[in-house]
């Protein structure tokens, strides 16, 4: 949510934050900018609308000597978007200059302090008021009062901060929002996303919350909140990730590449855990004692990741027999939790930074609970400050609406609940090893149904002009469903909504009319016919059925329902990884169809940074 960049070298900033911007701007893209330092003045540019519209805006612009930059991608939360909303924000007299990601949550405060102290504000955004207090404290020191206004802030806020007095340096600051730097050839960068800095440098550096680095060309220091300089040398590390797997390569859109890259990246996620048909987690060191002593899990996330916690309850009541609630993060952290030392908290996050998956595991630990992270961005906020974490292996999810990231999730937790299961004696070894068979097969199963994408294009261009849809599915089959919705809605603006098929009745099926479409989830042996009672309740109220369902069905499904996709007799446990595949497919045909942004649809951003 907002991507900020920051350069200082020996020239050519412009290109460097434009190009780092366009990497970032998946985390928010209502509007864009930079500010440069040339001749001891800062120059600001900022455009409303996508990165393309400030890049034209700069075509004519002889900016490519300038030292000294930062830049900004926004999702706006103070203001609408606009040019003027637009970061930098730049203080009454120029000097001082700012991108923000984040939220001050006492900026009235301190823009009445500010008003007061005879500052004028020209925008609506709370990070303006950054810009005037850091303005309001300097007197002749950019750290000295950087840190001094930081003390006043509340919130959460990355910061690039540029001040035309001082063009040798940039300073970042970080809480509560990623930052990262990267060091190069004599020059050196700040970042929201190591993406934006792969194309330079792969040796970075993480940012601990509350600490200011002063960024010099061919210097990095960092204090801490007491003011004292840290040590950073031992910290930086290295990045390997492939440059080619943040470009969208023969794809049209990323959305559609993370789809197809979903055997592969399971198969990492997969392989390296399982060894001579045992799973093990090198990076999951926690003791039998404890877990013995388990008597709750939580499973808190927000979004898909939630979703992909409903299907992991499911299967871990099943096979571990513990009581799994599934809580999103933002209702979480604002209730009573009732948590002690036997509850194990397991956060799920693609990102590792989403704010309130990280309020919820802070208050998870205070009330005594160890958590557990399931993250994909190594690194992050999120992985930092769990007691175990276990990465998942989808590489850089690029699109905002996530595919590969949620696969992911599911194979960790099917493998999870099986590690923990044995662990407690409470799974045999016959259906252990069942089970991980069936888990070492998904990729290959997921190559079957990607194989068959064509039909899903067909049978979306049959709906692509229904206004509303519902999910219906039981079980792990309205796990799925849940998630299926959620695609659906937010990649093609088709109001959708996913019931558990029993519950339609009480409630929901008096919006079943002529012609609505249902999308039916069948992968439960055992539910099946209760699910075709469901479908012929809706059938006789006219609703139009795509259901999705294997083979073995194919004579009583073929008679009820208009279109329908088959995919592999698999297991009902770990269906969801093959059932999720064509909701994610439709929703990305029905998005095309209807000429949607795909990969960055209207209002949302990738990495949820506020709250
Ligand atoms: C939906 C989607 C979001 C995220 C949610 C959590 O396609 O991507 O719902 O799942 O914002 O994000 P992470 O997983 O980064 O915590």
């Amino acid at each position: 949510m907002c991507g900020i960049i920051g350069y200082i070298g020996a020239g050519e900033a412009l290109p460097f934050l434009l190009k780092g911007l366009e990497k970032m701007e998946y985390r928010g893209y209502d509007s864009s900018g930079v500010a440069v330092v040339s001749e001891n003045k800062i120059k600001v540019y900022k455009k409303c609308g996508r990165l393309k519209e400030l890049e034209n805006a700069l075509k004519n612009e002889e900016l490519l000597e300038c030292s000294a930059g930062i830049g900004h991608t926004r999702w706006a939360t103070h203001g609408k978007p606009s040019d003027i909303n637009s970061h930098p924000h730049t203080s009454k007299s120029g000097k001082i200059s700012v991108v923000h990601n984040g939220i001050i949550e006492n900026y009235i405060s301190l823009k009445n302090f500010l008003t007061q102290e005879g500052y004028k504000f020209i925008s609506d955004t709370d990070t303006e008021v950054i810009a005037q207090l850091i303005d309001f404290y300097y007197n002749g020191d950019l750290l000295d009062s950087v840190q001094k206004a930081v003390s006043r802030l509340e919130g959460s806020y990355a910061l690039g901060i540029l001040c035309s007095d001082e063009p040798d340096k940039i300073i970042a600051v970080k809480k509560d929002s990623p930052l990262i730097i990267g060091t190069g050839e004599n020059e050196n960068y700040i970042a929201s996303d190591v993406m934006a800095l792969l194309l330079r440098t792969r040796k970075i550096y993480r940012l601990q919350e509350n600490n200011i680095a002063v960024i010099k060309k061919d210097s990095i220091t960092v204090y801490n909140p007491a003011k004292k300089v840290l040590n950073s040398e031992n910290d930086f590390e290295f990045v390997n990730w492939d440059i080619e797997s943040t470009n969208k390569g023969n794809y049209e859109h990323f959305m559609m590449k993370e789809i197809m890259e979903q055997p592969t990246v399971i198969s990492k996620t997969v392989s390296s855990r399982i060894k001579n048909g045992e799973i093990y987690f090198d990076d999951f060191d926690i003791a039998d004692e404890y877990l013995k002593n388990l008597s709750k899990i939580y499973i808190v996330a927000c979004g898909s990741a939630a979703n992909a916690g409903v299907v992991g309850k499911y299967i871990m009541e099943k096979l571990i027999k513990i009581p799994v609630e599934v809580e999103l993060a933002s209702e979480f952290r604002y209730k009573t939790p009732l948590i002690d030392e036997s509850t194990l908290l397991i956060v799920i996050s693609q990102s590792g930074e989403t704010a309130d998956s990280l309020a919820a595991l802070r208050e998870a630990k205070r009330l005594g609970a160890k958590v557990l992270s399931i993250v994909n961005v190594k690194g992050s906020s999120i992985a930092n400050e769990s007691d175990y974490v276990i990465y998942t292996s989808a590489g850089p999810e690029i699109a905002v609406a996530t595919t590969k990231a949620y696969s992911c999730q599911l194979c960790i937790l099917y493998l999870l609940s099986l590690f923990i299961a044995n662990k407690l004696n409470r799974i045999s070894s016959d259906k252990l090893y069942e089970c991980i068979n069936k888990i070492s097969s998904i990729s290959d199963k997921i190559e079957e149904v990607l194989s068959k994408k064509d039909e899903i294009m067909e049978i979306a261009k049959k709906y692509k002009d229904t206004e509303y849809a519902f999910f219906i599915g039981r079980n792990l089959d309205y796990a799925v469903c849940m998630e299926g919705s959620l695609k659906l809605k937010e990649v093609s603006y088709i109001h959708s909504e996913a019931y558990a098929a029993g519950e339609l009745k009480h409630g929901p099926i008096s919006l079943i009319e002529n012609g609505t479409l249902v999308l039916a989830l069948l992968t439960q042996d055992k539910l099946f016919d209760k699910m075709i009672s469901n479908l012929r309740e809706v059938k006789a109220r006219g609703a139009k059925i795509f259901a999705i369902t294997t083979d073995i069905h194919k004579d009583k499904i073929s008679q009820i329902a208009e279109s329908v996709f088959y995919i592999p007799d698999f297991s009902n446990e770990f269906s969801p990884s093959l059932s999720v595949i064509p909701f994610q497919i439709f929703s990305y045909y029905s998005a095309l169809l209807r000429n949607c942004d795909i990969d960055k649809p209207r209002n949302l951003a990738k990495s949820v940074t506020v709250e």
